[in-house]
């Protein structure tokens, strides 16, 4: 007998479903939809009928499926005005030949050589805020998080050479972000998009030429893609690695910005737990000390709160496939043509995989404890499958250095006591959300981080 179709949540309007109160309030939405009918329910978001799914056994079905049935490329389609068919927007034969190509780009070496970059940034940006003073905290990493991404990415030297202009295009092509509206609209901001990405053609033309006529000069992350594919045989065509750029800078800059200031947050919310962790920094880690690699992964506290954010805050909280062909989720058939989607706010909240699931508690993660062990799909704030993000040690490394360091240095003290969550069209952030800091009598701020350790620790 055939299974039947999701049944569908309450509250759906005549011809616009559930789509309001989905843009209003979609959290209230789902946890509706989950109260009502459970692991797998309906919407309706005007003509589009959707199932969302939860549970570790539907979300690895979500995440293993493969690409032909369950199609990633087609909900996020509207990214493409933005960035071409780079990555998962690409074919799925185009798709296999970029992805290893960008999983290159984030092996042991590099990423080491991501993390020295990383210090030496944070360091820099922590020097510049003299001995006190107030930030919005979400804003303030997120300037950071580019710093970060464009001398890795682009390199130091390009990245100095072409400055705040690139960031503000940069920006101006995410305001472009519109899943709705068809992207060729004569509209202002579909205007400015394309005039950006018109600008950044012209300032990385030369670049890219220069790069690829000095294979051996440069040690960088754009340097890369193009030796890489050069060895390989293939020449990657200028449009290809400005796509690729654009979309690893929009994939890793919002999410890693909203989760490192949700750690300062809750960290600074649970002061118990803080105490902990300053504990670890000074014993692993204490100012002025390089964090080498063996360091980092004694970082265990900082680790678990990153961890506790991710499930707790996560920047991604709703993926979405398209089926492509009728597919079965536990009791349920989900037919041709419905889009799924999975809910981090829910999935990482099941009590049966979390105890006390609403508390911020890191330690579940310790060995003995380990919740997230317990099932591979049961934490998913960077997906599952293959298309887990790519970035994810990139993001954890930077999310931790940017802790402790900070930490180390500056006593803080949160100054906005409500922060809640911001969400928008693109990652989830925290609202607006003001931290005083005061050096700490004991930090050794000046010091060239690089060199204070032998990187061989
Ligand atoms: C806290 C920060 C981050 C979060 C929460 C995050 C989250 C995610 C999630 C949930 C996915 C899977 C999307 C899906 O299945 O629909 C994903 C994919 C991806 N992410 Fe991240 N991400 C983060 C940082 C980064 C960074 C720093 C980079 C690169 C610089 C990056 C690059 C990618 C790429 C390339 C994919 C696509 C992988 C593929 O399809 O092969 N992410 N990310």
């Amino acid at each position: 007998m055939t299974k039947p179709t999701p049944p569908l949540t309450s509250g759906a309007l005549p011809v616009l479903g559930h789509a309001i109160e989905f843009q209003r309030n979609r959290s209230r939405l789902m946890q509706r939809g989950f109260a009502e009918h459970g692991q797998v329910f309906g919407l309706k978001l005007a003509n589009q009928n959707v199932a969302v799914v939860i549970g570790p056994e539907n979300q690895k079905t979500f995440f293993m499926e493969t690409d032909n049935r369950l199609s990633i490329q087609e909900p996020y389609k509207f990214l493409q005005a933005m960035f071409g068919e780079a990555l998962f927007l690409a074919p799925h034969d185009k798709y296999l030949e970029q992805r290893p190509l960008v999983q290159e780009l984030f092996k042991r070496e590099k990423m080491l050589l991501y993390v020295d970059i990383m210090q030496e940034v944070v360091q820099e940006w922590l020097d510049g805020l003299g001995d006190s003073g107030e930030i919005e905290i979400t804003e303030e990493i997120g300037t950071l998080v580019q710093k970060v991404a464009g001398d890795c990415f682009l390199g130091k030297e390009v990245n100095h050479a072409v400055g705040r202009e690139f960031w503000d295009l940069y920006t101006n092509v995410g305001k472009g972000l519109d899943p709705l509206l068809p992207p060729n609209l004569p509209l202002p901001k579909f205007r400015k998009r394309d005039k950006a990405k018109a600008r950044m053609t012209e300032i990385l033309g030369p670049i890219i030429a220069e790069r690829r006529a000095n294979p051996d000069k440069y040690n960088d992350f754009l340097q890369d893609i193009i030796n890489k594919s050069a060895e390989e045989g293939r020449s990657i065509d200028e449009e290809m690695v400005r796509n690729l750029l654009m979309a690893l800078m929009f994939a890793g800059h919002e999410t890693t910005a909203g989760q490192a200031a949700w750690t300062l947050i809750f960290l600074l919310q649970h002061p118990d737990y803080l105490q902990k962790v300053l504990a670890e920094i000074e014993t692993v880690a204490p100012a002025g000390e390089h964090i080498t690699p063996k360091r980092m992964v004694q970082l265990d506290h900082i680790a678990w709160a990153v961890r506790e954010v991710e499930r707790l805050r996560p920047s991604a909280d709703l993926l979405m496939r398209v089926a492509k062909e009728d597919i079965e989720f536990g009791d349920y058939l989900i037919p041709a043509g419905w889009l799924v989607q999975v809910a981090q706010e829910i999935g990482h909240k099941l009590p049966d995989q979390f105890a006390q699931p609403e508390q911020f508690d890191p330690i579940r993660f310790a060995p003995d404890r380990a919740e997230d062990k317990q099932h591979r799909f049961g934490l998913f704030g960077f997906g599952g499958g293959m298309h887990k993000c790519t970035g994810m040690n990139f993001a954890n490394n930077e999310m931790t250095i940017i802790t402790a360091l900070m930490l180390r240095q500056f006593e803080l003290e949160l100054v906005t006591q409500n922060t809640e969550i911001l969400r928008g069209l693109g990652a989830n952030r925290p609202t607006p959300t003001f931290i005083r800091y005061r050096r700490r009598e004991t930090a050794v701020p000046k010091q060239p981080l690089a060199t204070a350790v032998p990187a061989t620790d």
